[in-house]
């Protein structure tokens, strides 16, 4: 059975004492156990962040790694660093990354591989832009980035994975895919998925749907089949928004 999960990717938003009190918030509100619940604060404050969850149901998980082990890349942040936190799962691959940090599939693959066998879970994030859709292009896209990283992989490491399709054309824009595009893709993604191994493996990941979810879309688009939650940009900076969200993909 695959997980149902809602994944708050913070991005570069809240210092120090915002990131407390949304913390705080969130622990005060009752979540719904058959849902995941994830926040990824900025790297400054993952510590912080994780020693304020104790005890709580809420994993914190990195928005980002570097592809190396250690050496000299000033201002990057390595598997190990997280590790020796207590961080054991990270976003790779989100579109902002991919677009303003030049990160292609190349080094896309050398994340998810080092995070992998480090132990440090993935969310890996991928999705098409506006022209790649109006040329429907949108399936070919989302199957060359999967096959250029995630689908080159073993089986056994697909238990450490978790899928996010985030068209970029709805991402921040307050334009979401309808519930109907979202499935479609999902059901597609989990296609290439048994293409490449095996019907467990397919039914098993999670997959999640991101792009301009907030509370009052939530309930439709989880409600679709293939779509096992979300990774919420906007809407996980509100405690009580993202609480909404959670609650739109519980079935208690
Ligand atoms: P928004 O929910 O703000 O559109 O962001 C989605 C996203 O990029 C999550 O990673």
């Amino acid at each position: 059975m695959r997980k149902k999960i809602v994944a708050g990717n913070w991005k570069m938003n809240n210092g120090l004492n915002q990131t407390t009190s949304l913390i705080n918030e969130l622990k005060e509100l009752d979540f719904y156990r058959d849902v995941s619940v994830m926040i990824s604060p900025a790297f400054p404050f993952l510590k912080t962040a994780i020693d304020l969850v104790n005890n709580s149901s809420i994993e914190v998980i990195s928005q980002n790694v570097h592809q190396k082990k250690q050496g000299a890349y000033t201002g990057e942040v390595s598997v190990e660093m997280l590790k020796s936190i207590g961080i054991n799962k990270t976003l790779i691959g989100h579109s902002e990354r991919r677009v303003y940090s030049n990160e292609n599939d190349t080094v896309l693959l050398e994340k998810v591989e080092l995070a992998l066998s480090n132990d440090l879970d993935i969310i890996f994030c991928f999705g098409e832009e506006l022209f790649e859709r109006k040329s429907n292009n949108h399936f070919q896209v989302v199957k060359n980035q999967l096959e250029n990283t995630v689908l080159k992989l073993d089986r056994h490491l697909w238990r450490k994975i978790v899928l996010a399709y985030e068209p970029i054309w709805a991402i921040g824009t307050g334009e979401t895919a309808t519930p109907e595009q979202a499935q479609e893709m999902h059901e597609f993604i989990r296609k290439c998925i048994l293409e490449s191994y095996d019907k467990t493996t397919s039914e098993n990941v999670s997959i999640l749907y991101g792009g301009s979810i907030k509370p009052s879309n939530a309930t439709e688009i989880f409600s679709k089949k293939d779509v096992d939650g979300g990774l919420i940009g906007g809407a996980s900076l509100d405690a009580k928004d993202f609480q909404l969200i959670i609650k739109a993909n519980s079935s208690l």
